[in-house]
């Protein structure tokens, strides 16, 4: 059996596919040290839902928006995160910025979807912002005198962009270290160079279960053969059998695709990771990157109202980003391959998992030692969180 629970990261090369194709040779997987107890109170209790949106979500670098999404300068996108709406935009000098998406004169929302702008004019009374979020108009300016323009700007929240993302924190004037929060992660997020990807599309559905159990089902490949055994994602992959491996908060998994085990006698076996190996990464605290050979799935979960609820954004971008009709269409296809994976496979299964966690009487749930990915999101969210697990 293989223990892997350490800090001490395989770079992404040749070692992690070794190790995915010993595993899959052998028939097991990467595994934790124990089968891990986490109390249903983890999911379901009020004040844990109350003490992550405070202490992290709304204190951690999100990365809101891929870099893609907005690529020119006036490009913008509104999103609703964690009930607040945000504008991201690119302003005229190529800067991309956060807002909060509330006008200063009576907080309706000036900006609404996506696309290129240079000014947003307010519906209400249309007050006019430009896309460095400053105030330019305010219609029958004499009802205002004395009020300084430059003063009411769209509140600006903290953000950086880095790697392909555009990193936000959602309170206004708190501190923001992006490379920080990646830690050990940094160099090799840099690495993958998601600024130069084409960004497709995306969908955003609600489902009934909590979010952390929504990300933990990216966090495992036991379950595949059950939930994905006809799909793209079942067929393709050797179930049960991960690398895993922890970077500080974050992890990257590495899945094995069932061609891995032709490695073994190829004297010209192409070793590159990438293409033996879905490679998929946490990214502390809400987001997944799952890598395949032509592009990534970026898969943002977030809480809704209460803690058996949350808000999922599955997008997608492609490695080398599509320059006609023909080649978007292939690429919308895979989408809508792996998009119903997740919202008729994945998130069709998760809401039987929030009715248990709603309304059992079971104490705890059971993460078995090949879930190691699982028990790395949990142990990490609970130690943040204070939260005693066993
Ligand atoms: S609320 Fe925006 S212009 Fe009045
Ligand atoms: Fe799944």
């Amino acid at each position: 059996m293989t223990i892997t629970e350490t800090t001490d990261t395989t770079p992404l090369g040749e070692g992690v596919t070794r190790r995915a194709l010993a595993l899959v040779t052998d028939g097991t997987t990467d595994m934790a040290a124990d089968v891990l107890r986490v109390p249903l109170g983890y999911y379901r209790d009020p004040a844990v839902l109350v003490r992550e949106r405070r202490d992290i979500l709304e204190r951690t670098p999100l990365a809101l928006i891929p870099t893609a999404q907005v690529s020119m300068p006036h490009d913008f996108v509104v999103r609703e995160v964690l009930g607040r709406s945000v504008l991201v935009s690119r302003d005229a000098d190529g800067v991309a910025r956060a807002f909060l998406n509330y006008c200063r004169h009576r907080g309706a929302r000036p900006a609404e979807g996506c696309g290129s702008a240079r000014r947003f004019t307010c519906p209400y009374h249309a007050w006019t912002y430009d896309s460095a979020g400053q105030l330019v108009g305010i219609p029958g300016e004499e009802g205002f005198a004395g009020i300084d323009p430059t003063d009411h700007g769209l509140v600006e929240l903290p953000s950086e962009e880095r790697h392909g993302f555009i990193w936000v924190v959602l309170t206004a004037g708190a501190p923001i270290d992006v490379v920080g929060h990646l830690g050990p992660l940094d160099a090799e997020l840099g690495a993958w160079d998601y600024a130069s990807y084409g960004y497709l599309t995306e969908q955003e559905f609600p489902a009934a279960v909590n979010w952390k159990n929504g990300l933990e089902a990216f966090a495992e490949s036991y379950h595949f053969p059950y939930v994905h055994g006809t799909s793209v994602i079942g067929q393709n992959t050797v179930a049960n059998t991960s690398v895993h491996d922890a970077f500080g908060h974050h992890h990257r998994m590495g899945f094995p695709f069932n061609w891995i085990t032709a490695l073994a006698d190829d004297p010209n076996a192409d070793w590159d990771p990438t293409n033996q190996m879905g490679i998929i990464y946490w990214i502390y605290p809400n987001l997944v990157l799952a890598n395949s050979p032509v592009g990534v799935e970026l898969i943002d979960i977030l809480p809704g109202n209460d803690p058996v609820s949350c808000v999922v954004r599955h997008g997608y971008m492609s490695k080398v980003p599509a320059t006609n009709d023909e080649e978007r269409a292939g690429y919308e296809s895979m989408y809508e391959q792996v998009h119903m994976a997740v919202s008729d496979e994945d998130f069709t299964m998760l809401p039987s998992c929030g009715d248990g966690v709603r309304n059992g009487q079971h104490h705890h749930m059971l993460i078995g030692r090949n879930e190691i990915g699982v028990q790395h999101l949990v142990r990490v969210l609970a130690a943040e969180l204070d939260f005693e697990l066993g």
